[in-house]
């Protein structure tokens, strides 16, 4: 497989514990390339249409009022095999469960507040990078 966009965002817990700069050194030494990158608060609106597959879940509400708390960081990253790599190196949802040495175990919280979110198919990462970003802003 090629090269592959997917969208990382730098949630509010870790934006707040000023850990952005340890995960962007993270993501680009292991070789992704930042092809875009916006800090933004999220209003309630944006949040629930960006949750929208979650929407019937019991953490929704909870999800949406985490993601509007603070700043976040969006990025495109591009890598060979980005989403499943992304996925890889960030780590499982819960950070109690994440990998040794994922962005999760090292800057995650706790199952809701776990540092950082990445797309889970080529589908969702197009989806979600078009969400935030016209193709003027992404550099390549
Ligand atoms: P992510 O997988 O990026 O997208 C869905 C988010 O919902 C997830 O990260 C967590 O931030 C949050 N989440 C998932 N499961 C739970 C849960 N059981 N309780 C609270 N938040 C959750």
């Amino acid at each position: 497989m090629g090269t592959q966009d997917t969208l990382s965002i730098i949630k509010p817990d870790a934006m707040k514990l000023k850990y952005s700069g340890k995960i962007i050194d993270f993501i680009e030494n292991k070789g992704f390339t930042i092809i875009a990158q916006k800090k933004i608060v999220l209003t309630k609106r944006q949040a629930e249409a960006f949750y929208t597959v979650h929407k019937e879940r019991s953490f929704f509400n909870e999800l949406v009022d985490f993601m509007i708390s603070g700043p976040i960081l969006v990025q495109i990253i591009e890598a060979q095999n980005a989403v499943s790599f992304y996925r890889e190196i960030m780590g499982s949802t819960n950070p109690d469960e994440a990998e040794e040495g994922t962005i999760r175990k090292l800057y995650g919280t706790d199952i809701q507040c776990n540092a950082v979110h990445g797309s889970d198919s080529m589908e969702n990462a197009n989806i979600e990078t078009s969400f935030f970003f016209s193709k003027l802003e992404m550099i390549k």
